[in-house]
């Protein structure tokens, strides 16, 4: 089967968003582009982010994935294209405008206090209080019920709200971090390599906690550089190379051979291969690496199409 790419002219015309049947993406970004001085760290990116659908941004060290989320998550503003957001164009000048705008972002060094409870860090910067003026406290009891509730409903299942958030596996704090999003009304959940520094069964964890959250309708964008675990929980597929898009896919139009081959990328797979070679010697990995690009061979689909 060749992968056949989404195509970029209609996609943001004639889509129908899966949950509004309008046309009107939750989030849509229109050849969008980004430089640092004279570094064009994004160029011409076109995609687009629904209701209870995950997008994966794909792609190597420097491909420009964290610059699309930081463009989307107010950090930074793009200076080419544009950025939807529920039909209405916006350039953030904050992440706290984003926020409003109900895009919430997970970032793989969460900024939690790790000595405090996990509902405290569940509630920070918005805590709950009762009574007025002078007699105005924190409602304890109520943050900590709401903490533990909301955790078991995305079948997250803590031991005790009161355990310092520190204590938790890097895979659980980013399960609280998530279900903190949903809670808090997120519409669109970013999560920047959330499984990166995760071993195997950690980053099957979150993984379920991000269909979870699509299951909850919100649109979520995964970042990651592994094919394997975006392609289980993704829906579309958006692959970076260099700043560039190299191919966007719809879950239904790639395998997952076709997507790790083009993330792998055959051509620079064979180089390898030759420096290996010339470096001298048939050791193992020269081996793994022609066995890769043989592989990569079979599996690469036709290369990026346009329909006009
Ligand atoms: N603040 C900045 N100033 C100058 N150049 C930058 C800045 N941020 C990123 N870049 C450059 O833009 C390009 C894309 O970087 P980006 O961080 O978006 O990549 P990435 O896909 O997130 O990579 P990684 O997987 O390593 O996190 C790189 O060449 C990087 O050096
Ligand atoms: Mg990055």
């Amino acid at each position: 089967m060749n992968a056949q790419q989404i195509d970029q002219q209609t996609l943001l015309k004639d889509e129908k968003d899966p949950l509004t049947h309008t046309p009107v993406h939750l989030l849509s970004l229109e050849n969008v582009g980004k430089h640092y001085g004279n570094i064009i760290a994004l160029r011409d990116v076109t995609m687009a982010v629904d209701n209870g659908r995950v997008t994966c941004v794909l792609g190597d060290n420097g491909a420009g994935k964290s610059t699309l989320i930081k463009i989307i998550a107010g950090l930074h503003q793009h200076d080419e294209g544009t950025l939807h957001v529920m039909g209405d164009a916006r350039k953030f000048s904050s992440p706290r405008e984003a926020l409003d705008a109900g895009i919430a972002t997970v970032y793989q060094d969460l900024a939690v206090v790790p000595l405090m409870p996990i509902w405290r860090n569940f509630f920070l910067g918005s805590e709950l209080t009762s009574g007025f003026g002078p007699f105005k406290s924190m409602d304890v009891q109520k943050m900590k019920d709401i903490t533990k509730k909301e955790l078991a409903d995305m079948g997250i299942d803590l031991r005790d709200v009161e355990q310092p958030i520190g204590q938790l596996s890097g895979g659980e704090r980013q399960c609280v971090a998530i279900a903190r999003a949903v809670y808090f009304g997120a519409k669109v959940l970013i999560l920047d390599e959330p499984t990166a520094a995760l071993g195997v069964k950690q980053s099957g964890v979150v993984l379920r906690y991000i269909l979870q959250a699509r299951d909850r309708g919100l649109g979520v964008i995964f970042i990651t550089h592994n094919p394997h675990h975006a392609f289980p929980v993704g829906d579309r597929f958006l692959l970076l190379k260099r700043g560039k898009s190299i191919g966007y896919y719809d879950k239904k139009d790639i395998t997952l051979d076709e997507l790790t081959a083009q993330m792998a990328g055959g051509a620079e797979l064979a180089e390898l291969a030759h420096e290996l070679e010339q470096l001298g010697g048939h050791s193992d990995a020269l081996e793994e690496v022609k066995a890769e690009v043989a592989g990569v061979a079979d599996a690469a689909p036709e290369s990026p199409s346009k329909k006009h």
